[in-house]
C-alpha cells in the first residue's frame, strides 16, 4: 500500500515555521506582511479558495485586505484598483482570484500587477524568471508539489517526471521548475495533454506522475507502473447526498486502485491544495522582506 503524501500535515508544519518567523519579523523589524486579495463574482470554488487563503494568512500573521465585487464589476475599475495597490507601499502582495468573469480580460489584469507584488507568480516577468532559473515568484501549486516531494524525502534529480496537463498555473510552470539544473530539481520531464496519443504509453514510464487535468478518472491502475509516486492535483466536486454540503471532492486519479501499485500518493482533499496556499504565504513573506530590504529573492 502506498505511503500517503499528506499536504495537510506538511502545510501545518510549514505554517508553524512561518508563524515563528513572522513573530520575529514583527519584533525585530516591526514588519507585518500584507496581502490584498481581489475576488470578482460568486464562483463557489473561488469563494472557498479565498476563504482558505484568508484563514491561512490570519494564522501565520499576514494582514489581508479583501476586495469582493459583483460579477458585473467593470474591468476599468479593477485595473484602477490594481494601480492603486501597486502604488501603495503598505501592500506587499496582490492576488486576483481566477477565473474572472467573461467580460474581463484576464491577461490584461494579470499584466497590470506590479511583478514585485505578483505573489501568484503569473505575471510574464515572473514566468520569464522561472524559465531562465532567475529568482522570482514561483506559482503556489508547482512550488507546493516540489516541496511535498522533497520534504517527504522523495528525490527528484534524475527521475522521469510525467506531467499530465499543460495549464499555465500548474503543468507548464511545474515542468520549468523541475527541469532546472538545481538541487531539488534536475528531472527528465515529459508533458502530456489533450493532443497526446496513447497517454498511457507515457504515464507507464513515470517515476513521478503528476496529474493536473481537472478531469476525474484521468489515471487508473493500468496506466501506471509499480512503485510510481503519484501527485494528484485535481479538485473535482462530485454530487453526494450523504454530505451536508451536497458534494464531496475527488481528484483526477482513481485513488484506491492506483494506491495499490504506487509507492506514494497524494490524497484529495488534503494533498496538493494546502501546499498551494502555503507557498502563497511563502511568497507574501518574501515580498514583504524584499520590499523592506530585509532579504533578496
Ligand atoms: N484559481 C485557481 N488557482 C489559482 C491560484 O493559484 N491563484 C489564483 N489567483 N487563482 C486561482
Amino acid at each position: 500500500m502506498a505511503r500517503i503524501l499528506s499536504g495537510k500535515e506538511l502545510a501545518a508544519k510549514m505554517r508553524q515555521e512561518m508563524q515563528t518567523e513572522l513573530t520575529e519579523l514583527k519584533s525585530k523589524h516591526n514588519l507585518v506582511p500584507s496581502l490584498s486579495v481581489i475576488l470578482v463574482g460568486d464562483d463557489p470554488g473561488s469563494i472557498s479558495y479565498v476563504k482558505g487563503k484568508e484563514k491561512a494568512c490570519a494564522y501565520v500573521g499576514i494582514n489581508v485586505q479583501k476586495y469582493k465585487f459583483d460579477a458585473d464589476y467593470p474591468q476599468a475599475d479593477l485595473l484602477k484598483l490594481i494601480t492603486d495597490l501597486n502604488n501603495n507601499p503598505d501592500v506587499n502582495g496582490i492576488l486576483v482570484q481566477l477565473p474572472l468573469p467573461d467580460h474581463i480580460n484576464e491577461e490584461k489584469v494579470l499584466y497590470a500587477i506590479d511583478p514585485e507584488k505578483d505573489v501568484d507568480g503569473f505575471h510574464p516577468i515572473n514566468v520569464g524568471r522561472l524559465m531562465i532559473g532567475a529568482p522570482g515568484y514561483i506559482p503556489g501549486t508547482p512550488h507546493g508539489i516540489q516541496q511535498l516531494l522533497l520534504r517527504n524525502d522523495i528525490d527528484i534529480s534524475g527521475k522521469h517526471v510525467v506531467i499530465v496537463g499543460r495549464s499555465n498555473i500548474v503543468g507548464k510552470p511545474l515542468a520549468l521548475l523541475l527541469v532546472q539544473k538545481k538541487p531539488g530539481a534536475n528531472a527528465t520531464i515529459t508533458m502530456c495533454h489533450t493532443g497526446t496519443r496513447n497517454i498511457s504509453d507515457f504515464t507507464k514510464l513515470a517515476d513521478i506522475l503528476v496529474v493536473a487535468t481537472g478531469r476525474p478518472h484521468t489515471v487508473n491502475a493500468e496506466m501506471v507502473k509499480e512503485g510510481v509516486v503519484v501527485i494528484d492535483v485535481g479538485v473535482n466536486r462530485i454530487e453526494d447526498s450523504t454530505k451536508k454540503s451536497g458534494y464531496r471532492l475527488i481528484g483526477d486519479v482513481e485513488f484506491e486502485e492506483v494506491s495499490a501499485k504506487a509507492s506514494a500518493i497524494s490524497p484529495v482533499p488534503g494533498g496538493v491544495g494546502p501546499m498551494t496556499i502555503t507557498m502563497l504565504l511563502h511568497n507574501v513573506i518574501q515580498a514583504a522582506k524584499k520590499q523592506k530590504g530585509i532579504s533578496k529573492i
